[in-house]
């Protein structure tokens, strides 16, 4: 996407004036950000999405059992007929995995990079609906669907900010208001991670959110040393070789901490395996159980493909690929295989293609290591057979 275009999704800034001045630091209100947008899927569609078995979706009531109820779902039919006329949201995560339709508003976030995404989630509020004022560790976009919201935004916000008590939803106690505007069909908010804020509905109606992905510094730390400890002799160890006698028996030195952190620094630096960590964490899908493989054998896949038939990603699966030292590396659902540098285009084309055919895949129909790759994709899930049910 060009860095440098105006987009009117941006409100006519730049990709890059927008990564620059707002992306993680600035709420930014986009009027018409995507003018006369429809929505994809009515409010009773989102609502037949929560009923079903592999969708999460909740639902928020500000006065039910208890102040701010949650419900998780997938819900019933008789659910919707229970529930008061005003003070609800339902909210249904993932609805890109679910919805192709749905899933072609991500496209137009190809500014940022697909590994951040995590995902879209669509929710319907009854009048007078909200999930009350909170704030979130991720950045997200606001769009605007159907009616109108009101957004008010507060304060900038941190673990300690204090909490209402409750045992599942981190609403803020304290809001501190800031800005308010109301959202029509195809305006859009976008806020940066840790800032208040507080949607209300004014009329019935349908919010979508972009979701982003970062891990945090605690995530990054323990999940990148388990999965370098897999690599590490049991017999490499803390060692004091060419050490001094010591005076005080009782003491920890300094000299022992320089060999831990020597140690330590031996392993933590090795950016090969850092990318492959990352690549890997930052791929695995929301829902694993939704990248089934297929039992199916090499000559049969290609078999297939010869047949005309057409291979498509599966909507759970997610990809990235990377340079390494010594060649690629495709990052697939949480695993990755380094290739060799000649199947660059195949990566990309394998990340960024819904559709794979006789035709796309031709220039590496001769190429072992391409074949084994695709095969693995088809055994693995990500890639399925498009009228494979
Ligand atoms: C909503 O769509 O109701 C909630 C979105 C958010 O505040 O993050
Ligand atoms: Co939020």
């Amino acid at each position: 996407m060009a860095p440098d275009t105006p987009l009117q999704l941006l409100g006519g800034l730049t990709p890059r004036e927008f990564l620059r001045d707002y992306w993680q630091q600035k709420p930014l209100l986009i009027r018409q950000a995507i003018p006369g947008y429809q929505s994809p899927i009515s409010a009773d569609e989102l609502a037949g999405l929560s009923l079903e078995e592999e969708v999460e979706s909740r639902i928020i009531l500000e006065h039910g059992d208890q102040p701010w109820e949650l419900r998780r779902g997938p819900f019933g039919e008789d659910t919707y007929q229970q529930l008061p006329e005003r003070d609800w949201t339902l909210l249904v995560q993932a609805v890109d995995q679910f919805v192709p339709e749905c899933r072609e508003l991500l496209e137009q976030f190809q500014f940022l990079p697909s590994w951040r995404i995590d995902d879209l989630m669509i929710s319907y509020a009854a009048p007078g609906g909200g999930v009350g004022p909170h704030y979130d560790n991720y950045d997200v976009f606001l769009l605007q669907a159907e009616g109108r919201r009101r957004w008010k935004l507060g304060q900038w916000c941190d673990s300690d900010t204090a909490l209402l008590e409750h045992d599942e939803l981190r609403i803020l106690a304290g809001f501190e208001q800031d800005e308010e505007f109301v959202l029509e069909p195809g305006d859009m908010l976008y806020l940066p991670p840790r800032l208040a804020h507080y949607g209300i509905a004014e009329d019935e109606c349908l919010t979508f959110s972009v979701g982003f992905r970062a891990p945090s510094a605690s995530e990054v730390l323990s999940h990148f040393t388990d999965f370098l400890g897999q690599f590490l002799p049991d017999e490499e160890r803390y060692s004091d070789l060419g050490c001094a006698p010591t005076q005080d028996p009782h003491q920890i030195q300094r000299d022992a901490l320089l060999r831990l952190k020597g140690l330590i620094d031996r392993h933590i630096n090795n950016e090969q395996l850092l990318m492959t960590w990352f690549g890997q964490f930052m791929t695995e899908p929301r829902y694993p159980e939704l990248v089934g493989g297929l039992d199916i054998e090499l000559g049969e896949c290609f078999g297939a493909l010869a047949e005309g038939a057409l291979l498509v990603r599966n909507p759970s699966a997610r990809l990235a690929w990377s340079e390494l030292d010594d060649g690629v590396v495709l990052f697939v659902s949480g695993l990755s295989r380094r290739l060799d540098g000649e199947l660059r285009e195949l990566l990309k084309l394998i990340c960024s293609a819904d559709i794979f055919y006789l035709d796309n895949l031709a220039p590496w129909l001769d190429n072992d290591e391409a074949l084994t790759l695709i095969h693995e994709l088809v055994k693995q899930g990500s890639l399925e057979f498009a009228n494979d049910e």
